[in-house]
């Protein structure tokens, strides 16, 4: 057993955390990691024009007919998020509504924008007093870590670039980011997230400051989760270079390498970026959603596939209890060793 504060903070038994997959669905996946002991996620998901209000408080009454654990939701706060500010009223609101929601909804983590949308909800300040959640924020740099703070999150999700999906325009590899965000805040509660897939990433995270983990890709290839077998398929031959950093609908996205970023390049900055949205039609962000839902129904060699680097370090698809388990006794080996070395 490994006990820390991130496990004491959420009751979960170990410190394993499933990543939001947007526009994805993670909804049995959050089941199987939340019912393994560690705390599933539900992405914030809008596939094929669904509204993404109406799925997540779906999504969340599925979840708690079939698991009494603790789990949790994403919401994507960014500009070009235009359901984000509804979900921040919404969703608390609804938790709110039922007292099993109430109990098992322990995280509510928000990304790919401001720190500022959920805490200035005033729904969500008001679960936020009779219940037990906690809102982390993900900090993909360091200048972030500092807003997240000072807007009154309860913990960040430190994420370095090396993770699948959505990063920042710093491009900071997770150990960096973590010495970085521990020196400045030393005993504000951490997840790291970006590239850990077994218990020797577990370890160093642990090491390293964090009080637990988040996976992505190592989810994805597990038996439980919800993405397409073809999908599932790429992750265990891959090699940790076989993903590239391309200009996403939020931020620069982390994809494996197809026809799709084969022609797809990466803008440089921000502020490149943001002039770029500038000239965006909704007809170009609608068009660009097919990409995803070309892969989640199994057309990966054209779609956007969003992976990790740490595809490198997956070799099978396994059951979601079998990857937690083994991690965290893996972890236990390597830090019980690490702690010999020291006389
Ligand atoms: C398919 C996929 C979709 C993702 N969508 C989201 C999302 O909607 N919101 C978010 O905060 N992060 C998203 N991410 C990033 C993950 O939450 C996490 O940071 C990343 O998977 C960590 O790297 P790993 O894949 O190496 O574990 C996504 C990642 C993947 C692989």
């Amino acid at each position: 057993m490994i006990e820390t504060d991130i496990t004491k903070m959420f009751g979960i038994k170990h410190p394993i955390f499933g990543a939001p997959m947007g526009p994805f669905y993670t909804t049995e996946l959050t089941i199987a990691v939340s019912e393994a002991g560690g705390c599933g996620t539900l992405s914030h998901t809008n596939l094929f024009g669904k509204i993404s209000v109406a799925e997540m408080k779906k999504n969340m009454l599925h979840v708690i007919e079939h698991t009494d654990k603790p789990f949790g939701f994403n919401i994507r706060t960014a500009r070009m998020q235009p359901d984000a500010q509804t979900l921040c009223r919404q969703i608390p609101k609804f938790i709110m509504s039922n007292p099993k929601l109430k109990e098992q909804v322990r995280y509510a983590i928000t990304s790919a924008g401001t720190a500022r949308m959920l805490q200035g909800s005033k729904a969500y300040q008001k679960l936020k007093a009779k219940s037990e959640i906690k809102n982390f924020h993900v900090a993909p740099a360091f200048w972030l870590a500092g807003k997240c703070v000072d807007a009154g999150v309860d913990g960040l999700v430190v994420t370095g670039t090396e993770g699948g999906g959505h990063q920042a325009y710093e491009k900071i590899g997770l150990l960096v980011l973590l010495q970085q965000i521990k020196q400045q805040y030393p005993d504000f509660p951490i997840i790291a997230c970006g590239g850990l897939a077994n218990g020797f990433g577990l370890a160093s995270a642990l090491a390293a400051g964090a009080g637990a983990i988040a996976m992505g890709s190592r989810f994805i290839a597990s038996i439980e989760s919800e993405f397409h077998e073809r999908y599932k398929a790429v992750v265990p031959p891959a090699k940790a270079t076989d993903t590239t950093l391309v200009t996403g609908f939020l931020a620069p996205i982390r994809l494996w390498n197809n026809n799709y970023t084969a022609h797809h390049g990466l803008v440089g900055s921000k502020q490149e970026k943001i002039a770029e949205e500038e000239e965006l039609s909704l007809e170009d962000l609608i068009e660009d959603q097919k990409y995803y839902e070309m892969i989640y129904d199994g057309k990966i060699e054209d779609g956007a596939v969003p992976l990790g680097q740490s595809i490198g370090a997956i070799n099978s698809l396994e059951h979601v209890k079998d990857i937690i388990e083994t991690i965290v006794s893996d972890a236990e080996i390597h830090l019980k060793k690490a702690v010999s070395y020291i006389k």
